[in-house]
């Protein structure tokens, strides 16, 4: 491709790019109600003012070459809809074989994946650790602590978001605070 080297300043606990170079993209409650166990919380959240969720950041880099990395960071803010924790929607990639590694910069919590064949798992992360998402597993990461949690990402510029799968069919898998700890529950709305 014609990218040319660069440098790019992402801060080490806010994940910030702080020179604004490049400018994150945020999500809301609205922006993902019905993707919430209790969408009743959630709307309920969106009229008390739509809280913002997390921001990520992702380059302007050629979608169409396998030779690309896509790199950022992302930002997921500590709260609760409901009982659930903050998370992002979570995708498959949408060449799902494409894989993808976070690096925990500060905050705490989980990714919780899932294969189309039905295989679950979830991690916890944190600072200093790298954490791998193999091919073909959906992702979505998860704030069970009470500070930003912080993450450095990269994966195959190529590789896509394919959003649809989980918005129709939900994870199979929940996190929520029950006696004040994290617990990973069955997903009552999820759909074969
Ligand atoms: C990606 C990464 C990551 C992710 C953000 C926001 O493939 O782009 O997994 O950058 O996009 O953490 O999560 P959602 O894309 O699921 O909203
Ligand atoms: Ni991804």
């Amino acid at each position: 491709s014609d990218v040319k080297p660069f440098v790019l300043d992402f801060d080490l606990v806010s994940g910030f790019c702080t020179s604004g170079k490049v400018k994150p993209t945020q999500r809301r409650v609205s922006d993902m109600v019905a993707q919430f166990a209790n969408e009743t919380a959630a709307r309920a959240m969106v009229e008390g003012g739509d809280p913002l969720l997390y921001e990520f950041y992702g380059l302007d880099l050629p979608e169409d070459d396998s030779g690309v990395l896509q790199f950022g960071t992302t930002i997921l803010y500590p709260g609760k809809v409901g009982e659930e924790y903050f998370m992002t929607k979570g995708h498959f990639h949408t060449i799902l074989d494409t894989s993808e590694i976070y690096y925990g910069l500060s905050g705490h919590g989980m990714m919780l994946m899932e294969t189309p064949e039905g295989q679950v798992d979830w991690k916890e992360i944190g600072p200093g650790e790298a954490l791998y998402v193999p091919g073909r597993w959906a992702h979505r990461s998860i704030n069970t602590g009470t500070e930003p949690l912080v993450m450095f990402f990269v994966y195959r510029g190529d590789a896509g978001h394919d959003y649809g799968t989980i918005e129709e069919k939900g994870y199979r898998k929940l996190v929520v605070e029950r006696d004040g700890k994290p617990a990973v529950i069955d997903n009552p709305k999820w759909k074969v």
